[in-house]
């Protein structure tokens, strides 16, 4: 293929995707070639026929056999975009469009919510976009944040890091910590959570790209995708503001609200504001708690 003009690659490594059943298979393999060349999508388009080297070629080649076996784009070019930023997503869930629902509530009720500094505990934080975002956006708008932000999984936690090195001072406030859940007794004005929510049975019916190359450890959430709020509902009280009020945010699967509502009903937890939020596709997606 080399001395091929790109044109005529790109056609031809996007009948090879759309064969294996991608979808937008040309713009993918527009995206595959930018991530492999850097030529860009406007050049792509404006100078169909510049010429590829051969190692351009190859990488390009390698990149698309990836993606024909379903690797997941952004485990391809190791990265994807949150929030306008680009996070690394090695051994970790790739961060979905919809959870920057989570940041976009907390800066929209930040006001109502905190005053001063706040404290920030992210539970599950894989590779950190929530709170390294929340961390970043506030500290644009009001006062800097403390954050912690855990996972169980060390390899998640490694990326975690690297993404914080990537975007933030090296003497941020953000700590993160190994941690089963809950980290060491602390206080916290906002703890927020996207944790595992998949019922165990329905892992394997998930689409190639997540079921085969997606860590399970952050997908499984238990005979009916519920352990990880029925814990946090259970674990959670030692974790509120002895001061006021502690927000908890948490993602979760469309047609889980009314269940998690049930297992926090149950709880002797005073809680004062029940927040819910759908996403873009109009599926039950954020709920909320203003805890006393
Ligand atoms: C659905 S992912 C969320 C990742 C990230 N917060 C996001 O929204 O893109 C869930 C995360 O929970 C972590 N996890 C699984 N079990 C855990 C546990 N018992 N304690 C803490 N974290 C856990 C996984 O390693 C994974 O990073």
């Amino acid at each position: 293929m080399i001395g091929k003009p790109t044109d005529f690659l790109i056609r031809c490594s996007a009948a090879q995707l759309t064969k294996a059943g991608i979808e937008n298979a040309l713009y993918e393999t527009r995206l595959l070639l930018e991530a492999a060349t850097g030529i860009s999508l406007k050049e792509q388009l404006t100078q169909p026929d510049q010429n590829l080297n051969a190692k351009q070629v190859q990488v390009f080649a390698e990149y698309v056999e990836l993606r024909r076996n379903r690797t997941p784009f952004a485990y391809i070019t190791g990265q994807t975009e949150f929030y306008g930023r680009k996070f690394q997503v090695e051994n970790c869930l790739i961060p979905r469009p919809e959870t920057e629902l989570l940041v976009d509530l907390v800066l929209a009720k930040q006001k109502e919510w905190f005053s001063g500094k706040p404290r920030i505990l992210e539970l599950c934080t894989g590779t950190g976009c929530v709170g390294i975002t929340l961390y970043l956006e506030l500290k644009t708008e009001c006062a800097e944040a403390d954050v912690i932000l855990t996972d169980i999984s060390e390899q998640a936690l490694a990326t975690c890091r690297a993404n914080i090195m990537q975007y933030c001072e090296p003497d941020c406030q953000i700590e993160v910590v190994a941690a089963d859940l809950f980290p060491e007794l602390q206080r916290f004005d906002l703890i927020i959570a996207n944790p595992p929510y998949i019922k165990s049975e329905d892992i394997e019916k998930l689409e190639a790209d997540v079921f085969e190359y997606e860590p399970h450890l952050a997908l499984d959430g238990g005979e009916d995708g519920l352990d990880f709020y029925r814990r946090i509902a259970e674990e959670l009280k030692p974790f509120l503001s002895d001061t006021g009020n502690t927000v908890l945010l948490l993602e979760h699967g469309s047609g889980q609200r009314n269940a998690i509502k049930q297992i926090f009903a149950e709880t002797n937890l005073d809680i004062e504001k029940i927040i819910e939020l759908d996403d873009f596709q109009k599926h039950d997606r954020i709920l909320g708690f203003v805890i006393k």
